[in-house]
Order: structure tokens, then sequence, then C-alpha cells
């Protein structure tokens, strides 16, 4: 149960029941006293929303009338001016009460068996971590909170009628479990203009770096250089509740979140534009402005930006972006300190890299033979990569079996948009002959494409052709889904990471001397 108190209103909630009232400056602060004697009683617990004009309060229904009086009348569904952080802390608490039911109930039951090769091969399908956002199936693909991409195409708002969604919209989606409104997710999009004003000693961070540093490592320094300004790290500092640790944890990922297209295109401009800096156009959504401020006016260009930004958000919890930010998370590192461990795990060329990687070895196939090539000489070319020891990149994952779903849906996206161009018929002919030539090997457990195989030739299209910037535009998305999380684990307050590791020989002992 939890109650939302504004300065004019109140929003109390109890299930399926919310009530509003009308209240004042001073009798929000008296309440605030209240219920933070609730809080030391261990009766209830406070918290800020949008502070000071603002906080939310749990507390047990019999705890109203103390609160509030007869001013709290209780009315069906939830109030229209809960914002995003009023929405979360709503969701909070029946959040809590699941996971408690999953100990008690469940608590002792077996995930499963731990191999020595499962543990030899990264861990690859050990059950160990808890990720709410998305969930990903061998054959189906990502759903976000129980959604497909192809249901988000259809559920979440958009900026045009028939365009892609709007990142906001999936924000929202993540943290809270519910798909907003399109007013609502307007509104984010205002909450996030407001906070998007970047603290000046980022670019002079960036500016410190040599010209030639890569963009992704331009990124982690940036963020790296918001740390200072962390109010989780602050109010740690000064004492935190553990109850509270999600508010300024949701407040550092709204600012980070808010902040990252101005210095994506800061970093994009810098490299590639000569430093000249385009302002943000306050007309426009989070991922509409990141075109515009890179430079790109294209209606198509922002639609593409805002499909890109949705589907790379997240892609459950143990690829290694989003695990990097959840362990470094797990020891109450700020969101800063977490993302950025994050990121730096995304600019490996086996992980978010895979995008650049692709398109440099798109651009060697065109140089070498062509665009318009046969699928006999391309099955050829490939099986050359193979032979010298490299990968196919953007083919291959580690736990789809099956074309993952942002490749489907990015081809979709060309086929509407650009069916004539070259780039896109040789990444159509391609998904043709690759799959076969990798399951030939015998050794490839997934021989279809992934999400990397597409994404860099639809930015081609457009004329964002610096393929090293590639990644950046995925961190930028990857941020909303691994920062959702952290929000989420300190809301269920879940604990440090610590699984258990083992040398060669402790195996040699455990397993030889058992003759096994
Ligand atoms: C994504 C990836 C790292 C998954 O790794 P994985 O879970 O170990 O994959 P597999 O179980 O299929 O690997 C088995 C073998 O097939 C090879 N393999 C997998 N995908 C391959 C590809 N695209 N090209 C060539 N070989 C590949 C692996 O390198 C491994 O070879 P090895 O036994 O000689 O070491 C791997 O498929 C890959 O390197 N793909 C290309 C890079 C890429 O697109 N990354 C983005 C992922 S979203």
């Amino acid at each position: 149960m939890i109650l939302c108190v504004c300065q004019r209103r109140a929003t109390c909630n109890s299930g399926t029941s919310t009530g509003t009232l009308q209240t004042t400056e001073k009798w929000c602060k008296e309440s605030m006293k209240l219920t933070h004697t609730l809080r030391r009683l261990g009766l209830g617990m406070v918290v800020p929303v949008n502070a000071p004009q603002s906080l939310s309060v749990r507390a047990s229904p019999q705890l109203y009338p103390l609160l509030f009086g007869s001013r709290c009348v209780a009315t069906q569904g939830i109030s229209a001016d809960c914002d995003l952080k009023c929405a979360f802390a709503e969701a909070i608490p029946s959040l809590q009460e699941r996971l408690k039911n999953i100990k008690t109930s469940f608590g002792s039951k077996s995930l499963g068996e731990v191999t020595v090769n499962m543990a030899l091969g990264g861990m690859r399908g050990v059950p160990g971590l808890l990720w709410e956002t998305s969930l990903l199936d061998a054959e189906d693909g990502i759903r976000f909170r129980g959604h497909t991409i192809t249901e988000l195409q259809q559920k979440l708002p958009k900026a045009t009628p028939s365009g892609e969604p709007l990142p906001e919209g999936l924000l929202w989606l993540l943290l809270t479990g519910n798909i907003p409104s399109k007013q609502q997710a307007v509104s984010l999009s205002a909450e996030l203009q407001k906070r998007a004003e970047t603290p000046p000693q980022v670019f002079k961070v960036l500016d410190a770096l040599p010209a030639k540093t890569h963009p992704m490592t331009q990124l982690s320094c940036a963020i790296m250089a918001m740390q200072p300004d962390s109010k989780f790290a602050l109010a740690y500092q000064n004492g935190l509740h553990k109850s509270d640790y999600w508010d300024p944890t949701f407040e550092d990922s709204l600012d980070c979140i808010a902040r990252l297209p101005g210095i994506a295109a800061a970093i994009y401009r810098r490299t590639f534009r000569n430093g000249s800096i385009i302002e943000a156009d306050p007309s426009l959504d989070w991922a509409g402005n990141l075109a515009h401020m890179m430079g790109y006016q294209d209606q198509g260009a922002k639609e593409l930006m805002r499909l890109y930004m949705t589907i790379h958000s997240d892609h459950e919890g143990g690829n290694v972006s989003a695990h990097a930010t959840h362990l470094v998370g797990s020891a109450l590192s700020d969101p800063y300190l977490s993302l950025a461990a994050g990121l730096n795990g995304l600019a490996g060329p086996l992980h978010g890299l895979a995008n650049q990687e692709v398109l440099k070895w798109l651009n060697r196939v065109e140089s070498d033979i062509g665009s318009d090539v046969s699928k006999e000489e391309l099955s050829r070319y490939v099986s050359a990569t193979l032979n010298s020891g490299r990968v196919v990149p953007g083919y291959g994952h580690a736990v789809l079996r099956k074309t993952d779903p942002r490749f489907t849906c990015q081809r979709e996206f060309g086929l509407k948009h650009l069916p004539d161009y070259p780039k896109f018929k040789l990444v159509s002919k391609l998904f043709e002959v690759v799959p076969g030539v990798l399951a030939e090997t015998g050794k490839v457990s997934n021989p279809w494409p992934n999400v990397d195989a597409h994404s860099g030739v639809l930015l081609q299209f457009y004329g964002i052709t610096e393929e090293n910037f590639y990644t950046v535009l995925f961190g930028v998305s990857r941020a909303m889904g691994v920062l959702s999380q952290l929000v989420l684990s300190r809301a269920m307050g879940l604990p440090i990471e610590r699984p258990k590791s083992m040398t060669t020989r402790w195996l040699e002992n455990k397993f030889g001397q058992a003759g096994e």
C-alpha cells in the first residue's frame, strides 16, 4: 500500500483503490514529519517524489486517518497526474511482497544442475540472476515486461501515428511494468528535457582526451565525469536508510538517461564534425533530439533513432553490459559507476562493438567483391572469413537459437524505407547465405543473425556513416534497460553479488580423486 502526497494533492493507493485530496504545503510538511516517525517505529516508509514538492508514504491502511484524516477520499484508478517516479513508487510494495513470497515459498527449490562445462564455458545457462525488465527466450527472442518487439511497436505511444515507439514509453514500461498513455510518455519526455543539461566538467573531460579516442571510451569517461554529482553517493554518505536506496538511484538514473543524447551527440560532433554543437530542440522527443543534435533532421533518421533506442535497451540480465552494471551496482556503487562498467563491457567486439565490426566487414565485402554478387561468391567469401580464424560479425548468439527479432524488425524498417539501397540488399543476401555456411562448420550453436547484423546499414542510409560511433548509440539505449533494473534492484533490496569461483587444481582434486 502506498500513498503519494504532493503539496496540492495526495494520492492514496491501496491495491486497486486510489484517492486524491487537496492539501497545503504546511500540511505536507507535517505529514512528512509524521511519516518519518512512522518509519522510526517500523510502521511505514517515506520516500520523496520530486522533492521538495511531493513525497510518497508507505504505511498500513489503518494509519490513513492518522496521516490524512478524512481528507483522503478513495476513488478508482491511478491518479492521472502521477509521474513516472510516483508510478514506480506505487509499484514497489507489490514487487517486494512477491519477492518475499517467492523466498518463503520456493526459496529452497533447486534451479538445476551446474556442470563443470557450464562453469568453464562462461557460466552459459547458469540461472543466477534476478532481472525484472526483460526475459529472453531462445526461440522467440526478447520480451520487455512480457511484450514482444512487435507488440511494443503496436502498443507503445508514438511520435507519429504509423511511426516507431517513443523510447520514453519503453522506459516507463521497464520501470513500472505498465504501458504508459501518450500523455504519460510525453510528460516523461518533458521531464527528461528538464534534466538534460550536462554538467560543464563533462565537456572539459572530453576535451582533455586525444581526438583519436574511441567514441565508446569517450562515452564511458563522460559518464564517469558526472559521478561527482551522484545523488545516491551523496545520500549514502549522509546516512541513507536502506528502504530509500531506490530513490536517489532513480534520480541519478533519470538524470543520466536525460543527458545521454546530448553527450552522445557532443561526442559525435567533436569526433566527426569539427566539434560544432547543435542545441536540443525542445519540441522533439528524447530519441528525435538525439538525431537532431547529431545533425540529422530527416524524419526517417528520427524514426530510425526511436526504433534503434527502443530495441537495443535491454536483453535480460546475463549479457556482459547488463550483468556488469548489475554486478557493480550490487556493491552499492552509484548509477554512474555502474553504468560506466556496463558500457565498458558493451565496448567489446563480441558484444556491442559487433555493430561496428559488421560495418567494417560489409565494407570489406563490398570493396573485395562488390555488393551485387551471386550467392555462391558470397558463400565463398564467408568461408574465407571463417578460414582466416575470424568470426562473421552479426551472426550467432549465446542464448538465441533463431533469427533475432531485433534483426527482423530492422529488416522490416529497411523494407519499408530503403528497399533499393545496395547495402540493404547485401545484408538481405547475406541473411540467405551466412546461416548455411556457419551451420556447415558443425560447431556454431546459432547460425542466425543477431541485432548487429542489420543496425549499421540503416544508419548508413541516413548518412550516419561513422561506424566507430555505432556502439555509442547502442550504449545510450542500453542505459535505459540496465539503469531501470538498477533502480528495481535497489527497490527490491537485492544483495551484493558473490558467486563461487574455483581453481583448476580444485576441480582436479574434487573430481579426479572421485574417479569421475
Ligand atoms: C555472440 C557469440 C560471442 C556467442 O558466443 P558463443 O555462445 O560461445 O557461441 P557458440 O556456442 O555458437 O560458439 C561455438 C563456436 O562457434 C563459433 N562461432 C559462433 N558464432 C560465430 C560466428 N558468428 N562466426 C564464426 N564463428 C562463430 C565460436 O567462436 C565457437 O568457436 P570455438 O569453439 O572454436 O571457440 C558468437 O556467436 C560470436 O562471436 N558472434 C559474432 C560476434 C557478434 O555478432 N556478437 C554480437 C552478439 S549479439
